[in-house]
């Protein structure tokens, strides 16, 4: 446990609950889809506090593995404290972009589930160092591993107006990108969080300039972790890691994640064209299971708002030629 962490744990009064805050989105749903065999091996690729990877553990015997990762070792920390003492659950940390390296060759062909929960934990918005949050004033990280890499700091002061306005425009799906890229640019350097929204409330009117800050801070955060390559890496890398019936169990909460994931569940490719053979007989490795999307109830979006955008959708691979 890093020193880190045990001072805000001691702060807490041990409250792990009070430090990494995270309600598991679509519980029960996620147990019922992800474990087939309660004996099998799954990877929790998103590991998180551990909500979920407690509740698969909660349903699978003695003999079972359960390999959690997640870059962050906060998430880490916090999802030993709530596992606690548990020889079926292998913690790994790492990108999910390269599961299939994170997970030792031996288990290759023989997962039976893989399960995402993408984006960040409340946790990690929450805290004002991270730099996630428009709502405490933080330096620009964004950062989801504490490894080296592009910070939100590079791409608010360094990128081009074009660069800058694509992003914002594609990964927040923001309509005043233009605007907003060239205040940004006008108003370098800026050094926080809440100069950052300073910046993007200029050029905003009407009533959704929250959900637009929050777009915005989305759009930089996705281009920070280059969180949709690293997602289709990720999927592929799955798709290779599982045994045939295995499946792959995926919530996302942004329109982009969601499409790759349809697609790479209608297809086996992120355009979502299934191939055919010579005679027309469709050729793919894997099947939808859920031909609609779950998403969570009335009742759990009023007790967890963070569980609004979710959209939760499941496959399984098919039998290998
Ligand atoms: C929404 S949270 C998961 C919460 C978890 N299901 C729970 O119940 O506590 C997403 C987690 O995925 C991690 N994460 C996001 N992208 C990742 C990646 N490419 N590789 C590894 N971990 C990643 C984040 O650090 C975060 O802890």
């Amino acid at each position: 446990m890093n020193r880190l962490w045990e001072e805000k744990l001691s702060r807490e009064n041990n409250n792990i609950e009070a430090f990494y805050p995270h309600t598991p989105v679509l519980l029960e749903t996620s147990v019922e889809f992800l474990i087939t065999d309660p004996s099998g091996i799954y990877v929790d690729a998103t590991l998180g506090g551990g909500g979920h990877s407690r509740a698969f553990l909660q349903a699978l015997k003695g003999d079972a593995i359960l390999f959690g990762v997640d870059q962050d070792p906060e998430a880490h920390a916090a999802a030993a404290e709530k596992i606690g003492e548990d020889t079926r659950f292998k913690p790994i940390t790492g990108n999910f972009g390269y599961l299939s390296t994170l997970i030792s060759p031996e288990f290759h062909g023989k997962i039976a589930g893989v399960f995402f929960d993408l984006g960040v934990s409340t946790h990690q918005i929450r805290e004002p160092g991270r730099g996630f949050s428009f709502q405490h004033d933080g330096p620009l990280d964004m950062r989801m591993s504490d490894t080296s890499g592009t910070s939100a700091w590079e791409v608010v002061n360094n990128y081009d107006y074009e660069k800058l306005r694509d992003i914002i425009y594609h990964y927040g799906e923001e309509r005043l990108s233009r605007q907003i890229a060239r205040e940004i640019i006008d108003r370098r350097p800026i050094e926080t969080t809440l100069e950052l929204r300073k910046a993007i409330e200029n050029v905003l009117y009407g009533r959704n300039i929250i959900k637009s800050v929050a777009r915005v801070f989305q759009a930089i955060r996705i281009e920070v972790n280059r969180e949709l390559d690293v997602l289709k890496q990720g999927l592929s890398d799955a798709l290779g890691l599982l045994k045939s019936g295995g499946r792959i169990v995926a919530i996302s909460y942004h329109s982009l994640e969601d499409r790759i994931i349809k697609n790479f569940f209608k297809s086996g490719n992120f355009e979502g064209v299934v191939e055919k053979d010579f005679f027309g007989n469709p050729l793919k490795p894997i099947r939808v299971i859920t031909k609609q999307i779950i998403t969570p109830s009335d009742e759990e979006i009023n007790r967890n708002p963070a569980a609004r955008s979710a959209k939760l959708r499941v496959a399984e691979k098919l039998m290998e030629e």
